[in-house]
């Protein structure tokens, strides 16, 4: 495979938060042991913020080992299914630890057996991301059995526990006392503030180490000069997730083109192409583009903060005498 296929992928950069968030999880595993309370964590933050990947690059650190004498799984993670009750997070619990016979047995059974797998594998440690599923936003409502169920586990396991969510993921340990007590603060997964000049230090940080991979291949623009720093703040919002997707369109044309230089026209087109949709956010210019103006004005910043929002749409008002309208989806994400 053309390894500049993977160049963004394979840029991994430590902001501020990403190593707090390192830092946390290494000291919830390495206390877990011999602790006589569980030892608990939250990585909260936007969508796109890079919650999952920290999690990930430290699941690296501690991966799962097939010894002489079977599994060895130090750290146990899940994604949290939609609506979860006990039964389907114990089954996906079960399922990571390869048990074959997950669906089988009552919900006391497959804890017991998970208690049981959990030991001969050596686990220390659960992540669970999506935690925000454990909030029903529709009711309203926290999923209390199964938020009880896990307080439960963790208490008689003694494990570390690693939850990942969006900000509505906080209303879960908000109203149950007892499992935000075995938390430790939270850790933020930020949307980098253009206002804000540690978060723009950061941002431009963070577009130097991707100048420097992307760089080794291909010839453009300074992504690390204000200018093509705020042109990039603005194309992605502040958010990782929009700038990887991004930077990875603008390296594909680039090798699908067989070109070796990127020019400005390059990035407007991989930002149309990837992130960009002009009827969602009024009166902003493609920002690669000529009349794009290169003024951090409170407006357009205003603007940009919306990227990666999901809107709630207003109900559209009934005709008299006509026909309703088909409802629309109660929310959409801007781009
Ligand atoms: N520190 C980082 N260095 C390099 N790439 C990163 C970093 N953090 C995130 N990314 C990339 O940004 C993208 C989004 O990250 P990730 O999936 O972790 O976000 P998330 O917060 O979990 O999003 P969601 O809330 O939608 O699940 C991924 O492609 C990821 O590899
Ligand atoms: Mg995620």
């Amino acid at each position: 495979m053309d390894e500049r296929q993977r160049i963004i992928e394979n840029t991994l950069v430590p902001h501020t938060a990403f190593n707090e968030a390192l830092i946390r999880m290494t000291q919830c595993f390495k206390y877990a042991n011999g602790s006589t309370e569980p030892i608990c964590t939250a990585i909260v933050g936007e969508a796109r913020t890079g919650k999952t990947r920290v999690m990930e690059e430290f699941r690296l650190i501690h991966p799962i080992v097939r010894h002489s004498e079977g599994l060895h799984v130090p750290i146990l993670y899940v994604k949290t299914p939609s609506k979860p009750t006990v039964k389907s997070l114990v089954e996906l619990l079960l399922q990571a630890l390869k048990d074959p016979k997950f669906h089988i047995g009552t919900e006391n059974n497959k804890t017991m057996r998970l208690f049981m797998l959990m030991q001969r594998t050596g686990t220390r440690m659960i992540m669970i991301d999506e935690f925000q599923h454990f909030y029903d936003k529709g009711l309203r409502a926290v999923m209390h059995h199964v938020a009880d169920w896990l307080k439960i586990f963790v208490d008689d396991s003694k494990i570390s526990l690693v939850v990942g969510g969006l900000p509505s993921c906080q209303a879960v340990l908000d109203q149950n006392e007892q499992l935000a007590g075995r938390f430790l603060s939270r850790v933020e997964m930020p949307r980098f503030d253009w206002n804000n000049p540690e978060h723009r230090a950061q941002f431009m940080d963070i577009l130097e180490a991707f100048q420097e991979s992307i760089g080794k291949y291909f010839d453009l623009p300074n992504l690390d000069s204000d200018e093509m720093a705020f042109r990039c703040y603005c194309a992605t919002g502040g958010l990782m997730g929009y700038l990887t997707k991004f930077l990875r369109q603008l390296v594909w044309d680039a090798i699908d083109e067989d070109r070796k230089i990127i020019s400005l026209n390059n990035f407007a087109a991989a930002h149309c192409a990837s992130v960009w949709d002009t009827n969602k956010i009024s009166g902003v210019a493609n920002p690669f583009s000529k009349s794009f103006k290169l003024c951090p004005s409170p407006e357009i910043l205003e603007k940009i903060s919306l990227i990666g929002k999901a809107i709630v749409e207003t109900p559209t008002p009934r005709r008299r005498g006509g026909r309703q309208p088909k409802p629309k989806s109660a929310t959409q994400q801007i781009f």
